[in-house]
């Protein structure tokens, strides 16, 4: 990290001491719980599933003693230029005038800072920018137009980040929006089938001294109402770190998940010495509890999917889903309810825990 953090970490040091003094001692803060983990022994990141290549480039960094953040920035950018993946940066779907907005959050567990973009277009490395706001600002989110002119300003470059793959989605979808709509619709035996996904990449990485970060990023809901934005960019929900506990992160429909804080949550359960595994099945299930039964099937049973990511101070990592892992020919199917890691020595998938079965009929 750079050396802004120092002198930004004294300011804030120095202006918290001038606050108190006002104050005076009338205002206590509350300990936080004793966190009963020892530091890492090892380096290990967990990610959604399409993150198997950013886990193993984590992993190579902390070898080399990079800074979890930078190294977790490093990771998710494989994903966020790849215009092959359609849920995230370059390539991502756009919203339902074709505009891609993407959104992106990061915490830096050493220096407590956060930085976060939403709606942003046209630049296509949100993570990246995200962290900008984190180094280089006294605030925590820049949002559309003054999130492009902020990281203008820093050189990163505007690029039109529809790519023809995602452009004829898009058409497609419009096509066939509705039987009312001045469009003519696409029959489905021309194969223009045109699919919903929530698509993102979370990484949370803890390096073998201890020290923790997180980064989310994310083009959001396909097809969303411009100006939408989903949980990926808000502290809390899209990702979350403690320096003390841990870190997690999220992926999928974003609305379930900003009702409950659900990173927060998630590390809060591991503070409190849950594992990780253990406290994404918690978090999930205050999801199920908070979800409002339109969007629940005849057994109460959500009818979308969410997965958190979680590591610990120790090392240790976990996810799970609302639904079981599917067999599938379709490979972003496949992994949808696997995450990758790396444990140290390899990266690799795993499957997610899970609250529910997939039934077949479903159409989940
Ligand atoms: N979780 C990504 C989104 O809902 O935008």
């Amino acid at each position: 990290m750079s050396d802004s953090l120092t002198r930004r970490d004294f300011l804030g040091a120095a202006s918290g001491l001038a606050a108190g003094a006002v104050l005076g001692p009338a205002i206590t803060a509350k300990a936080a719980p004793a966190v009963h983990v020892r530091p890492a022994a090892r380096n290990a990141a967990v990610a959604s599933a399409n993150g198997l290549r950013a886990v193993q480039k984590v992993g190579e960094l902390l070898q080399q003693g990079v800074d979890t953040l930078d190294a977790a920035i490093e990771g998710v950018k494989i994903q966020e230029l790849d215009p092959d993946d359609t849920s995230v940066g370059y390539g991502g779907l756009p919203n339902e005038h074709g505009v891609v907005q993407l959104d992106a959050s990061c915490m830096h567990g050493p220096s407590r800072r956060a930085g976060a973009v939403g709606a942003l277009e046209g630049i296509k490395t949100p993570s990246v920018v995200a962290k900008y706001v984190l180094l280089y600002t006294d605030h925590i989110m820049l949002v559309g137009e003054g999130a492009k002119r902020f990281a203008l300003s820093y050189g990163f470059k505007e690029e039109d980040l529809l790519t023809d793959r995602a452009r004829e989605r898009w058409l497609h979808w419009r096509a066939n929006r509705g039987p009312d709509d001045d469009w003519i619709d696409v029959p489905r035996e021309e194969q223009m089938v045109v699919e919903e996904r929530h698509g993102t990449i979370n990484c949370n990485v803890v390096n073998a001294n201890g020290d923790i970060s997180s980064v989310t990023t994310t083009s959001g809901l396909a097809w969303k109402i411009p100006g939408r934005v989903g949980d990926s960019p808000l502290i809390g929900a899209g990702q979350y770190t403690d320096n003390d506990v841990g870190a997690a992160g999220s992926t999928g429909r974003g609305e379930a998940n900003i009702k409950v804080c659900g990173a927060f949550l998630t590390v809060e359960f591991m503070r409190r010495g849950m594992s990780p595994t253990d406290a994404a099945l918690e978090t999930l299930r205050r999801v199920v509890a908070t979800t409002e039964p339109r969007l629940k099937d005849e057994q109460g049973r959500p009818r979308f999917d969410l997965n958190f990511y979680a590591v610990n101070k120790r090392g240790e990592f976990g996810g799970a889903a609302i639904w079981s892992h599917r067999e599938s020919d379709d490979p972003v199917e496949r992994t949808i309810r696997q995450y990758a890691a790396f444990n140290g020595e390899t990266a690799q998938l795993y499957d997610s825990a899970y609250l529910y079965e997939r039934y077949p009929e479903s159409g989940q």
